[in-house]
């Protein structure tokens, strides 16, 4: 009899503080052993490969309805696998309460459409659209205490956005239920005025979303959502930061010992707002459209200091596919008379880790530990799936990823397993991929494709060690 199910050997094991020479034993689905010379009943050849914990992908938009006839182009089937070929074990996608809707019925909702389709696992973070006094008082309190302990709330977007009374009523009832709060910080009145000049002015070409989504109203909600996180004293993260004016907020809340955690995403180093150009001012620069919009040069500096200094926690993909072409697409007859009607989203979530690991690893800009810190240990921290989830450890899930640190690959839509049309990185010259997948020590993706039948369940999870 065989000691382990399955032994990893003569890989490079990083983890968000090491970095070191092992074999890994794997039995019933978890690390059981770290060690030099083990053998198993299976055994896969790591030589020459990082072995790093599976990415965790903490923001993640999967078969969400749309109020407009424009549909998402990944269900649970689909964008798992495509997150599984991108070197993910696990994606956090959300459970989104449609106004009127009881949030128990949403949450039931999404678990029909993941059930059995899951190629990774998955966990819900809800969003509360309308916080009734029967949501604030029985469904949420009774959901965080089920595991789902995160909630994202919206200060824009018609149909989501929370004025500050709402605002400050769901951070009271994270403060008491000890749950994490993500705020999408974008100032919904400012982001109205200026889009409503613009289109006085005829400049309705999906470049102008970028100036409608200016980033002084990004940095305006962003100090609102701290100072009402302040008046509550409750942990929040600001997702999707798209630049240095909300990074600096971010900043002077810390220093001053404020909870304040913050997310960004690929788009913010790899794209600027120059992209939703298109081809010539056209329409294909819908293609980018996505809130906050990518910004420029500066603000990419300043979020690489960001993410070597710590301003940032977590890096995840924002992944919100909207197909380009055809029925429920983004080009439809009404985004082609004004940006603010062109869907909001951008595909990423199987292009997140090797852009990352290429431009911050490869080019020297972040360390290893760093980058295994935030896809994979810091959003496993945040969000509750600590330690069985975000680091390579005895009795963690086997979660893990192998990655070639020298392979060269051209970011192509012909290789993506997502469900989109396009990507936006489309001829992108990446150094380091994932050549391997496993969850629970099964594979899940090989070279760059999805291995197997769906094995990803639903996770519970713990309280955020926000609050530790
Ligand atoms: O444009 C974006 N980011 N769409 C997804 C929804 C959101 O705000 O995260
Ligand atoms: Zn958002
Ligand atoms: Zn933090
Ligand atoms: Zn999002």
């Amino acid at each position: 009899m065989s000691d382990y199910d399955l032994v990893i050997a003569g890989g490079t094991v990083v983890t968000a503080a090491d970095s070191y020479g092992a074999d890994i034993g794997i039995r019933g689905g978890r690390i059981a052993a770290i060690a030099e010379g083990l053998r198993g009943a299976e055994r896969i050849d790591a030589t020459g490969l990082l072995v790093l914990p599976g990415g965790i992908d903490a923001h993640v938009h999967l078969d969400q309805p749309t109020s407009d006839g424009t549909v998402m182009a990944d269900d649970f089937a689909s964008g798992t696998r495509s997150a599984a070929a991108g070197g993910n074990t696990t994606v956090l996608p959300f459970a989104m309460q449609i106004k009127g809707q009881s949030l128990r019925a949403c949450v039931e909702d999404y678990h029909r459409k993941a059930q059995g389709a899951c190629h990774t696992d998955v966990s819900f973070h809800l969003v509360i659209t309308d916080p009734t006094p029967q949501v604030l008082g029985q469904e949420l309190p009774a959901l965080v205490r089920d595991g789902y302990t995160s909630f994202k709330v919206f200060m824009t977007y018609d149909d989501l956005v929370l004025n500050d009374a709402e605002l400050l009523d769901v951070f009271e009832v994270a403060r008491r239920e000890r749950a994490l709060v993500m705020v999408h910080a974008e100032g919904h009145d400012a982001i109205k005025h200026l889009t409503r000049r613009l289109e006085d002015q005829g400049r309705t070409a999906p470049y102008y979303h970028g100036q409608a989504h200016a980033q002084i109203a990004e940095r305006e909600a962003t100090h609102r959502a701290i100072s009402h996180a302040q008046l509550i004293d409750v942990p929040i993260v600001i997702v999707h930061v798209s630049g240095r004016d909300p990074m600096e907020q971010i900043q002077w809340a810390r220093a001053r010992g404020m909870k304040v955690h913050a997310e960004t995403c690929p788009q913010y180093i790899a794209l600027t707002a120059e992209d939703l150009r298109g081809l010539n001012m056209d329409f294909d620069g819908a293609k980018y459209v996505c809130s906050p919009p990518p910004r420029d040069a500066d603000s990419q500096a300043a979020i690489w200091q960001g993410l070597r200094d710590g301003t940032f926690d977590i890096f995840s993909s924002d992944h919100c596919p909207f197909r380009f072409e055809g029925p429920g697409s983004k080009d439809n007859p009404r985004a082609r008379t004004s940006f603010k009607w062109v869907p909001n989203g951008i595909p990423g979530v199987e292009t997140r880790l090797p852009i990352l690991f290429s431009e911050g690893v490869s080019k020297g800009r972040i360390s290893l530990q760093r980058f295994v810190a935030l896809t994979s240990t810091n959003p496993a921290r945040l969000y509750g799936l600590y330690p069985q989830k975000g680091s390579i450890a005895i009795g963690a899930d086997a979660d893990l990823t192998l990655w070639n640190p020298t392979l060269t690959r051209t970011i192509r839509q012909a290789d993506l397993n997502h469900g989109c049309d396009y990507t936006p990185y489309e001829g992108m010259p990446i150094t380091g991929w994932p050549v391997r997948t496993l969850l629970a020590g099964r594979t899940i993706a090989a070279d760059g494709r999805p291995v197997g039948t769906p094995q990803g369940g639903h996770l519970s999870r713990l309280t955020s060690e926000a609050y530790s």
